[in-house]
């Protein structure tokens, strides 16, 4: 499927995805996120972390698009919210690591977006908030509930009810994102962490990605079961025989999502 607003590139075991849109800070349309949903449901098995980031010097993403925002009724609110959270959920049930690098403004449906990821790293100069009651309106990508899993309901509130943004630094010291990069070194360092995790054995990260997320709504008995059943089951691959057997063999295992 040729992609008009978003670009796809592949490096190794990597792929990345780029919102494309900079002249208006690659804000979400519903094109936009139609794209993403179909590029992200097309991730190739051998990709091992996918990328998302924004086109151009200025943003990762500036939020849902306002101007098609406009004039929306209820029932076609609804809809837009729906599809934003479609989009958020195939991320967080992708096999694979998703990583947003946020090369700048991450506001609203950006931030959003940014959330559904695994792991999120910023540049120096990213700015980040939940900027929707500027509008009258609310966060409607999973912002009032992931943002809160996040930072803790507290600082999730202070962020929407203000719609302060907050720099990178501040985003890090509150655990909404893993690290800060220079602008110009963001995307490579995000892409050497890339590499890292594709070294490791697929099926235990995407084991161990299933139980974050699952044992998230699990209290804590029902989560540590659901660990000890998949880890017995993990012993069924041939991952695990081969990464214990490297190990003791002092070698680097060879790892075939198998
Ligand atoms: C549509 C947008 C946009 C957006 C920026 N642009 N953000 N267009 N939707 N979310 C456009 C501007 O209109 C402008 O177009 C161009 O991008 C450049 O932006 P400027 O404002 O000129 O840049 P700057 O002065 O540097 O300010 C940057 C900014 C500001 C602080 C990020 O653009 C801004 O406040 N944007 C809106 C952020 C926001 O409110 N996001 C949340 C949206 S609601 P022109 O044509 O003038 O050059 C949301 C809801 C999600 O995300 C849930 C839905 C269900």
């Amino acid at each position: 499927m040729p992609f008009e607003t978003i670009r796809i590139e592949d490096e190794g075991p990597i792929r990345v995805i780029a919102v494309d849109r900079p002249k208006v800070l690659n804000a979400l349309s519903t094109q936009v996120l139609r794209e993403i949903d179909a590029a992200v449901a097309a991730v190739p098995g051998d990709a091992r972390v996918v990328i998302l980031t924004g086109a151009g010097e200025k943003a990762f993403v500036a939020g849902a698009d306002i101007a098609e925002m406009q004039g929306k009724s209820a029932d076609e609110a609804r809809g837009f919210s729906a599809l934003g959270h479609a989009v958020g959920k195939r991320l967080e049930r992708l096999d694979q690591v998703t990583i947003a690098a946020v090369n700048g403004f991450a506001l609203g449906g950006g931030l959003e977006l940014a959330m559904s990821c695994d792991l999120i790293y910023a540049a120096e100069h990213a700015r980040l908030g939940q900027p929707e009651v500027n509008l009258g309106i609310i966060p409607g990508f999973g912002g009032t509930q992931r943002l809160a899993r996040l930072v803790g309901p507290q600082l999730a509130r202070e962020m929407i009810f203000t719609a302060r943004m907050i720099d990178a630094p501040t985003a890090k010291a509150r655990g909404l994102v893993c690290d800060v990069f220079p602008k110009a070194e963001l995307l490579s360092a995000v892409k050497k962490i890339a590499l890292e995790i594709a070294a490791k054995g697929p099926l235990a990260i995407a084991a161990a990605k299933m139980l974050v997320r699952k044992g998230a709504a699990l209290d804590l008995d029902d989560a540590n079961r659901l660990e000890t059943e998949t880890f017995g089951e993990l012993f069924r691959s041939r991952d695990a025989l081969e990464g214990i057997t490297a190990y003791l063999e002092k070698r680097k295992a060879d790892f075939t999502a198998s």
